[in-house]
This record gives structure tokens, sequence and C-alpha cells, in this order.
């Protein structure tokens, strides 16, 4: 019983430790947050295993809507040629200054498929520590929806047919543009 104690109390005092040292090291400063100096690689695989089960356990009661009707996906082209090419490319682009320098790096859409729940969960509610955006704060979910649906098509697509449907697209209505006539006015006054 004693030794049972004993051990017990040894394994708290260890994780205490533990848990002193590690405070020490972030307090010291040491660590190197700069986006140009990479993850060790076992930082880097247990930071994409919190990603991936995390998006996994949020995403996996989302109902998909139609992502085949043509003019969802036509609204889609026109929100993801507004707001996302800068990180996520599109047909045609080679890389863009802003995805050049960012860690993790945003993945190339313009060939990668995404899977539809996972994709309206992330583009809804953002990844924390990366660059991309929660955009459910500023649009809706059938907003997002009609970029999954657009995402679905976007690898098969060539750089004249991603042109060609941008420019049927409609108007991205939901950028705010209200928003950013307010802040140029009141910068006026
Ligand atoms: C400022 C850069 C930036 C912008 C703008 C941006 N994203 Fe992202 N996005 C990222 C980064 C970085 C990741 C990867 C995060 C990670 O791996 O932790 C990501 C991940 C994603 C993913 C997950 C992809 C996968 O295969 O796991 C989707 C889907 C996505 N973004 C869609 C969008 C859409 C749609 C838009 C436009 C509305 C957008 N993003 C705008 C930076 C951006």
């Amino acid at each position: 019983m004693k030794n049972r104690i004993d051990y017990r109390t040894s394994l708290g005092a260890g994780i205490v430790v533990l848990a002193a040292l590690a405070f020490a090291y972030a307090w010291s400063g040491f660590y190197n947050i700069g986006a140009d100096a990479p993850h060790s690689p076992l930082t880097y695989r247990f930071l994409t295993i919190v990603r991936e089960q995390s998006v996994r356990r949020h995403a996996k009661d989302i109902t998909i809507p139609n992502l085949e009707d043509p003019s969802l996906v036509l609204k889609g082209a026109g929100q993801y040629a507004a707001m996302c090419t800068g990180c996520h490319l599109a047909p045609g682009m080679q890389d863009s200054e802003l995805r050049a320098g960012l860690y993790p790096k945003p993945p190339n859409l313009s060939h990668e498929p995404v899977d539809p729940r996972a994709a309206f969960w992330i583009i809804k509610h953002g990844i924390k520590m990366s660059a991309m955006p929660a955009w459910g704060a500023t649009h809706d979910d059938m907003t997002i929806w009609s970029m999954v649906a657009f995402l679905q098509k976007l690898p098969a697509m060539t750089p004249v047919q991603y042109k060609d449907i941008v420019a049927k697209a409609p108007p991205d209505d939901d950028m705010d543009m209200s928003g950013m006539r307010a802040g140029t006015t009141e910068k006026s006054h």
C-alpha cells in the first residue's frame, strides 16, 4: 500500500516537473515562432493529427446539399476567385507572393480535391494558428456550400475553363463592400 502511494507521488511530481520545464522553455523565448522556421517532424506530425482528427470529429454529422446544382457551382466560382486564389491558387497560377511565405502552406486547391464535409467545416470555422480564416463570420452556410461545390469541379478545370466560369459568375455580393466604403468614409472625415 505504501509503495503504491510512493509510486503515485513520484509520478505526480514527474508530471509537475515536466510541465514546469515546458513552461520555462516557453518563457525563455528560445522557441523560434517564425513562419520561415519549419516545425520538427514530430511536432508537425502531432499538429497534423490534431487538425485531421478535430476536423473529422466536428464535420462528421454535416448534411451535404446537392453540390451538382450548376447555379451553386457558378456562385462558388465568383466567391473563390474573389477571396481564395491568393492563398489556394487557380488553374494556370504557379504561386503567389502571399502563399510563398505562409506556414503551413495552403494546399493548391486547383490540384487537390477536397472532402465536402471537411471543406465545409474548415471554410466556415477556419483553422487556428494557420492563415485559414473562418469565413462563417461573414458568409451564410449556402454561400459556403457554393464554394465547396465549386471546389469539387476546380481540379478538373483548365485555365481557360476557369476564366470562363469566373467571368459568368454572379458578383460576390457577400464581400462586405459597404463595410469597406464605411471604412473609407471614416478615414476621409
Ligand atoms: C490567407 C490565406 C488563406 C486564404 C485567403 C484562404 N485560405 Fe484556405 N487555407 C489556408 C491555409 C494556410 C490552410 C491550411 C491550414 C492547415 O493545414 O493547417 C487552408 C486550408 C483550406 C482548406 C482545407 C484543405 C485541405 O485539403 O485540408 C480548404 C477547403 C480551404 N482552405 C478553403 C478556402 C476557401 C474556399 C477560401 C476562400 C473563401 C480560402 N480557403 C481562403 C489559407 C487561406
